[in-house]
């Protein structure tokens, strides 16, 4: 079976981005541009969220809307994993099931499982930010592991998954 080959992994801050303002959304800021220029080349993304009030933070919402619009989407197709840990005994599961919902409205391939809820993530990462638990370090392999596969399974002709048909949106 083909398999993804994962070269390197990319991580890009959220800070230069401005506010989403469709009025702005054709002449995108310099912020914008590298991110949309990243996901667009990706063979796939992972995207872990912290919970805010029961959902994810509004800097990752802003993300999506600047990588979601336009004839050119970047995400439409993509496909992608969601994972996400808080401090809290639930890990994410509702920030994820939101984060799901709003990906669904992008036509993104999102992994429909396994699925990775860290709770309690202050006792299970280290001060220095390492995975020190083998339990996680394990599950957290798996999925990227699954990960691959799914990411080979949507880009297995090598052709981007053709957008759904608008008018049915
Ligand atoms: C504004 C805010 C709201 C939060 N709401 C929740 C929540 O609803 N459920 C939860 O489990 N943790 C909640 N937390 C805890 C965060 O999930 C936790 O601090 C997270 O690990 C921080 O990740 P970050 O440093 O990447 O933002 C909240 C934290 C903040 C700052």
């Amino acid at each position: 079976m083909l398999r993804v080959k994962w070269r390197f992994f990319s991580r890009f801050s959220a800070d230069p981005l401005p506010m989403f303002n469709e009025d702005d959304e054709h002449d995108l800021a310099d912020g914008v541009k590298p991110l949309r220029h990243a996901v667009a080349k990706a063979d796939g993304l992972l995207i872990a969220t912290p919970e805010y009030n029961h959902s994810f933070p509004g800097v990752l919402k802003n993300a999506i809307d600047w990588l979601s619009r336009g004839t050119d989407s970047v995400l439409a197709g993509k496909p992608m994993a969601v994972i996400g840990a808080s401090t809290g005994s639930w890990g994410t599961r509702l920030a994820q099931a939101a984060l799901r919902q709003v990906l669904t409205a992008t036509e993104a391939r999102v992994m429909p499982g396994p699925m990775l809820f860290v709770a309690r993530a202050s006792d299970r990462l280290g001060v220095d930010g390492q995975l020190h638990d083998p339990e996680l370090t394990e599950s957290l392999s798996a999925l990227v592991a699954h990960l691959g596969d799914w990411i080979t399974l949507h880009n297995f002709h090598g052709e981007p998954s053709p957008r759904l048909d608008p008018s049915m949106s």
